[in-house]
């Protein structure tokens, strides 16, 4: 087995791809490994006509990722938008890696971003030793992904200052870098485009200027919306963490996971499961990315501090953490959760005990 302790989606599901390829029968936009449908495919999974099961990356509208794969095909690029833990690097990863083949030219967003970063910059040993030439120029993820005709990624757009973002401009509208330095300019190959990700959740960020915003397609992926659609995402990602990080523990019960997952819409929502209680919401987000990680955290604590068997011991202090963000407030929020839904709980003893041991 290989020791990457994460593999690229190309990497890992290199198979599905393969299979995918092979019965894709109709027209392939100029680069693209795949069809259209066929990305889609790749994304919420299916069975292909020869019987072979791809599983689903994404969980949830199938039209959602209909539109998310359109848009790649025009000139316009993708803005995948929404609250943090919603899938979007994740949807990201695997259309560049259903697109292109190649999901690991990606910039990672931040305040200190410069565009340097995002169109070139100088090997300055070289630039100095031989002045401004193609060698000394050090091309970045989205320059490479338009001389490849490929997908770039770009990580949590809107924390890159508004002056840099703006230096996509050009490459949406023109699709070309222009290099003034060497007289010259890098132009897109078709297949290029741009997938990049935002949360709007975040304090501090630079809203697009309205000009690069026309320049993309936003598409907004919600908070799962059924009990049962978030269980299973839940269980599928705590799945494949345990074959990865070879936890010695049991799959999680349903159970476990039921309660989890109710717990983190309750408090999401303000409200009860069967609506009649209203509940103080916390300040943190409780997304599912946070569920899948309570459970993860719970799976190793069975796996090399208990009997390989997930209790709610094991869960209490990776629930606790995820809704206590902030020490006072949401200590109050948790606690009354507690106290009114909780402990009245039938089968819920375990975990009202578990919990009030850790607070
Ligand atoms: N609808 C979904 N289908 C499949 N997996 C999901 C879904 N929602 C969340 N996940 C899982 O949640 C995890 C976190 O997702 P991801 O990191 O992509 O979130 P994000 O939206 O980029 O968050 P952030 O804004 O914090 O960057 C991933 O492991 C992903 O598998
Ligand atoms: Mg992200």
């Amino acid at each position: 087995m290989s020791q990457v302790l994460r593999g690229h989606a190309e990497d890992l599901y290199a198979l599905e791809l393969e299979e995918l390829k092979k019965q894709d029968s109709g027209r392939r936009p100029a680069n693209w490994q795949l069809t259209p449908q066929s990305v889609v495919t790749y994304l919420v999974g299916g069975t292909l006509s020869n019987g072979f099961e791809v599983s689903p990356k994404y969980i949830g509208n199938r039209r959602l990722m209909e539109i998310a794969v359109a848009t790649l095909t025009t000139d316009r690029a993708l803005l995948l938008y929404g609250l943090p833990g919603t899938a979007k690097s994740w949807v990201s990863e695997h259309l560049a890696a259903g697109i292109s083949g190649d999901s690991t030219l990606i910039i990672q967003g931040t305040a200190g971003t410069s565009e340097e970063a995002i169109r070139y910059g100088w090997n300055y040993a070289r630039l100095l030793a031989e002045g401004p030439s193609e060698k000394a120029l050090v091309e970045t993820p989205v320059a490479r992904a338009m001389k490849d005709g490929k997908i770039a990624r770009i990580e949590e757009l809107t924390r890159i200052g508004a002056d840099v973002q703006d230096t996509l401009i050009t490459i949406l509208s023109e699709k070309t870098l222009p290099v003034p330095e060497l007289n010259t300019e890098i132009q897109a190959v078709r297949g290029f485009n741009i997938i990049a990700t935002a949360n709007n959740r975040d304090k501090g960020v630079n809203d697009l200027s309205s000009a690069l915003k026309r320049r993309f397609n936003t598409v907004i992926l919600p908070v799962p919306d059924s009990m049962e659609e978030e269980m299973d995402i839940v269980k599928r990602r705590v799945e494949s963490f345990e074959k990865v990080m070879e936890v010695p523990a049991e799959p999680p019960a349903l159970q476990e996971i039921r309660r989890i997952v109710t717990i983190f819409r309750e408090l999401r929502s303000g409200v009860t499961i069967d609506g009649k209680t209203k509940l103080k919401t916390p300040s943190g987000t409780l997304s599912t990315a946070e569920a899948i990680s309570v459970v993860n955290n719970g799976m190793a604590m069975a796996g090399y501090f208990g009997d390989g068997r997930l209790t709610a011991e094991d869960l209490a202090a990776g629930i606790t953490g995820a809704i206590l963000k902030d020490p006072v407030q949401d200590k109050v929020v948790w606690q009354e959760y507690l106290e009114t839904v909780v402990k009245s709980r039938e089968d819920w003893k375990d975990i009202y005990r578990a919990c009030k041991n850790v607070l």
